[in-house]
């Protein structure tokens, strides 16, 4: 039972939805709607608080692809929070590829980096004591359906996956499915990494699977958003992805069921809904604790002291 929660980009979408779930919950008290502007929170909180009855909701104002804002955000934290969702995320807006003032690009930024910073700052702080679960993605050991490829990495080094944090890897792409999944597969390897420095704090990977119903795909270029809504439609008349209950109902899973293990991430078995299970078995990489390593040295050198 978590008595306290903090959710990124909890006004739409997956985030939204895991905050109404999670309302539900018996014994939790506060849920902390962690979003970026200021009138899309006030009016998830209002629509949150109808369809739950419950006035537990309080906004903290984080943009995860700013560090200050970041830190600013965990200091404005009253209490420590039990739970931690990592879930603001996607493609990473129409100017993906920019370079931050930290040196990685938009879409690095906004997926892991500036979680990678709040999970620092709150372990620092002593403001995190339970779990933390971030919002993976099969993309990241490749998507047949979606013609996602698996991160094809040479070296795995420090090096190689510090060129995916700044955007080197993929060259000129402007294509923003290309770089969200070796994004993805680096946010899971810093998860596993991380797990084993914090033996007393549960973190789980956790993909939602392929969800409808969400805004994920608005800041693609109009023909690749054209093309993958298609495709969602026609893969929801098929079965083969699921609605946004079921997405969330993952997350409130990974947070409230102790038998998801810490460092492990877990997704859909097959394809990309369905019965969940350990990534690694599909994608051995994802266990190789050298890999982990330097994902996270990679990551946590574009993070400079404030
Ligand atoms: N939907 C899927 O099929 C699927 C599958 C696998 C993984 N995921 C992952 O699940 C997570 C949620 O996806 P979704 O489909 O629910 O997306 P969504 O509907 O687009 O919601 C994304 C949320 O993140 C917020 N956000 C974006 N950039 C932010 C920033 N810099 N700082 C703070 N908040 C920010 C958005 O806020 P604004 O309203 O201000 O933009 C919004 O609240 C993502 O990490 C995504 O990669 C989704």
């Amino acid at each position: 039972m978590l008595k306290s929660i903090l959710i990124t980009g909890a006004n739409a979408g997956l985030g939204k939805e895991c905050a109404r779930q999670m309302a539900l919950q018996s014994g939790v008290e506060k849920i902390y709607l962690g979003c970026r502007n200021k009138e899309k929170a006030k009016a998830a909180k209002q629509e949150l608080e109808q369809a739950t009855g419950k006035a537990i909701f309080e906004i903290i104002t984080i943009d995860v692809s700013d560090l200050a804002s970041v830190r600013a955000a965990v200091k404005s934290l009253k209490e420590p929070v039990e739970g931690l969702v990592m879930n603001a995320g996607g493609t990473g807006g129409k100017h993906f590829s920019e370079k931050t003032k930290d040196g990685v690009t938009q879409i690095f930024a906004v997926n892991l980096l500036g979680h990678v910073a709040l999970t620092n700052e709150l372990l620092k702080a002593k403001k995190l004591t339970k779990v933390a679960l971030y919002a993976g993605s099969e993309a990241a050991r490749g998507v047949k359906e979606m013609g996602m490829k698996r991160p094809a990495l040479k070296t795995s080094s420090v090096a190689e996956f510090a060129s995916i944090c700044d955007g080197v890897f993929f060259g000129n792409t402007k294509d923003a499915t290309v770089p969200y999944g070796p994004i993805k597969y680096m946010a899971a390897l810093w998860m596993s990494s991380i797990a084993r420095e914090y033996s007393g704090i549960r973190f789980v990977t956790m993909s939602p699977g392929a969800t409808t119903g969400t805004e994920g795909f608005n800041t693609l270029s109009p023909l690749k958003r054209f093309v993958m809504k298609g495709m969602m439609k026609m893969m929801l008349m098929l079965g083969k992805v699921h609605k946004l209950e079921v997405g969330a109902q993952r997350f409130v899973d990974g947070l409230t069921n102790e038998s998801y293990q810490s460092g492990v991430f877990y997704a859909s078995q097959k394809g990309l809904t369905g019965s969940i299970g350990e990534q690694s078995k599909l994608f051995a990489d994802l266990s190789n604790e050298s890999f982990q390593d330097n994902a996270k040295i990679a990551i946590d050198s574009f993070i400079k002291p404030s």
